[in-house]
């Protein structure tokens, strides 16, 4: 599915959410500033997808030293990542490194991270204990998760929201992918993810401490914290 839309992803996005996921990747990049600033920072960039929240990481991290690396395991994805990678590369940084993998089973030994992100791509997960339980495994003790998803936003503004959510958004997504499918099953992977209460016990569960979630936008989208 997401191979399918891997073409117009960027453009779908931007449109789709009027440029405010520029803002939300940032966002979380920032809220992970000193981690990212620390000497041997070794950072997973989960789902990366066409790699816009790892180029959010690398520039929070600016010239240090951080080692960055991205996994998808789609393949279709991680080129246009890599592609975006060399237009943006800056002699004084090193280029994120993009890694086919399944969140699920990442090719990495235990305790070799201080930092996994994910962002809108957690969501997509068959399983989200094991998904936690596997990010858990590769962070060093110390090390944080960073997950940024959609969330629900109530009241008045939540209503009309759900109706571009449900009815609006499919439509142009359809539009603009050229792929029917996709746009129509995001709403619905919104539903099926766990409400911000449910989601911080299962963090807690899997091994995380000073488990937190910040909305983002009225609760449009969300940062879940959490430490090992
Ligand atoms: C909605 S996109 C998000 C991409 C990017 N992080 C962003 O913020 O635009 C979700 C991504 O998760 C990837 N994905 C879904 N399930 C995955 C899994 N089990 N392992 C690796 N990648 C996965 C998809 O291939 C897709 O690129």
């Amino acid at each position: 599915m997401f191979t399918s839309i891997a073409p117009r992803y960027d453009l779908s996005n931007h449109v789709l959410s009027l440029n405010v996921d520029r803002l939300w990747w940032r966002r979380a990049a920032r809220a992970f500033a000193d981690l990212l600033a620390a000497p041997n920072a070794r950072v997973l960039d989960l789902c990366c997808g066409t790699g816009d929240m790892t180029f959010a990481l690398r520039s929070q991290a600016g010239n240090g030293s951080a080692r960055i690396c991205g996994a998808d395991f789609s393949h279709a994805m991680l080129q246009r990542a890599h592609a975006k990678s060399l237009l943006q590369s800056n002699p004084e940084t090193q280029t994120p490194q993009w890694i086919e993998a399944d969140a699920l089973r990442l090719p990495f030994p235990d305790a070799h991270f201080s930092l996994v992100t994910s962002a809108f791509g957690f969501r997509n997960l068959a399983d989200y204990n094991a998904g936690l339980r596997e990010i858990v495994r590769v962070l060093r003790p110390g090390g944080e998760c960073g997950i940024l998803d959609f969330g629900e936003p109530k009241g008045l503004l939540g209503s009309l929201y759900r109706v571009y959510f449900k009815q609006i958004l499919p439509r142009i997504g359809t539009m603009i992918s050229g792929v029917r499918g996709p746009y129509a099953y995001l709403p619905n992977s919104v539903e099926r993810f766990p409400q911000p209460n449910e989601m911080l016990d299962r963090m807690r569960s899997a091994g995380f401490c000073e488990a937190s979630w910040t909305p983002y936008t009225f609760g449009i989208a969300g940062l879940y914290r959490g430490k090992k």
